[in-house]
């Protein structure tokens, strides 16, 4: 699809975004050496609807290390599905990548972690986390909490498939019933995990409630694999607390990250122990949402970027003064001048 003047004459204001990506890694075998490399232990973590190419890209320029995709089904991949393609979509200059596979049929996530194998610079992880009932009832997603022999197994499938370091995205459990989520971090240890991240909630509390860094900190202790630390991490603030509390050995942010990539630098100052650097003025936000679309405009057309660029722009104008009626007019503009002559009257 090609591109209209008003894109290019949106692209043309905008100011780009300083910073280069974290770089590339040839053939880690390990997410302990994937980590060795890195600059700082920030990663954003994988957002179905949020966390493509370029989202991955902007937030890898402000200091993300480390950038998981959306989760892709191991079926669809193997499948072919359209959508798939779209996931898997990686541009120049974005951080290195971590792709996110579900599934619960050990051949297919073998079949699928096989076809990703000779992408250079990446890391496969499976999902089990995801709360969302159509994935649940499959078996896939957090439903591998409760049935940890299944998901040995495909832990130990993507492994041979892949060729190169497999983590896991866990929950802390279920619902109320007792689950340990150190004994399960182990199990997908003993089955080839080369790090757990543990979100420190359980699918029941989807993303309520406070997270639990105590289980984060039980999990930590029960393996020998780096755990990467999941859950309420909106401040270069929060991430350092949880280093800290946890002992885990890199953090993982996800909503916070939304709207808000500047929280990457603050993170790495924080780590660095600089001062922060200062929050980001409406002309800075409006300059990020004009590559964030131009990105989005080469990826995925005009059209399509437009209306995800709404979603974005919600996340990107949260809090400022006046910016409710704001993201009204954006939601019905039909066109990017449109769209960002309503934007240019942020913070005004
Ligand atoms: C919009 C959205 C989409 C998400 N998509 C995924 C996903 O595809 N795979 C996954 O493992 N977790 C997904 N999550 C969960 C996040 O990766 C993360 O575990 C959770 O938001 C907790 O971290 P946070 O407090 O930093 O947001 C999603 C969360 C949100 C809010």
């Amino acid at each position: 699809m090609g591109i209209s003047p008003d894109t290019e004459a949106v692209r043309a204001e905008a100011p780009g975004i300083p910073g280069a990506a974290s770089g590339s890694l040839n053939a880690p075998r390990s997410f302990r050496e994937i980590l060795s490399g890195l600059e700082a232990p920030f990663l954003l973590a994988p957002l179905a609807g949020f966390s493509d190419s370029a989202f991955r890209f902007i937030c890898a320029a402000h200091g993300a290390s480390l950038c998981y995709t959306e989760m892709l089904s191991a079926k669809g991949l193997c499948y072919g599905s359209r959508g798939s393609e779209a996931i898997l979509k990686y541009r120049e200059g974005e951080a290195p990548l971590g792709i996110q596979l579900f599934g619960h049929e050990p051949e297919f996530i073998e079949k699928a972690a096989g076809m990703l194998r000779e992408l250079p610079n990446v890391l496969i992880d499976i999902n089990m986390g995801c709360p969302v009932p159509k994935v649940v009832k499959n078996g896939e997603g957090s439903a591998l909490l409760k049935n940890p022999k299944l998901a040995a197994e495909c832990v130990r499938a993507a492994v041979r498939g892949a060729g190169k370091p497999v983590t896991v995205k866990m929950r802390t459990g279920i619902g109320p019933e007792p689950f340990d989520p150190a004994e399960f971090a182990a199990l997908m240890e003993e089955a080839g995990a080369s790090a757990v991240c543990v979100h420190g909630r359980t699918r029941e509390q989807y993303y309520s409630g406070k997270a639990d860094w105590d289980a984060i900190r039980r999990v930590k202790q029960a393996v020998s694999v780096p755990v990467i630390g999941n859950g309420d991490v909106f401040s270069a603030e929060d991430g350092m607390r949880m280093l800290e509390y946890t002992g885990c050995d890199a953090v993982m942010a996800g909503r916070g990250a939304m709207g808000d990539p500047w929280l990457f630098d603050e993170l790495r100052a924080a780590w660095r122990g600089k001062p922060l650097p200062k929050r980001p003025e409406p002309g800075d936000i409006i300059g990020t949402v004009r590559v964030h679309y131009g990105l989005l405009a080469d990826d995925k057309g005009e059209y399509t970027a437009l209306r995800e660029m709404r979603g974005h722009a919600s996340f990107y104008t949260k809090g400022i003064r006046g910016s409710a009626e704001l993201r009204r007019a954006l939601n019905t503009a039909s066109s990017a001048g449109e769209f960002f002559s309503v934007l240019e009257k942020l913070g005004r």
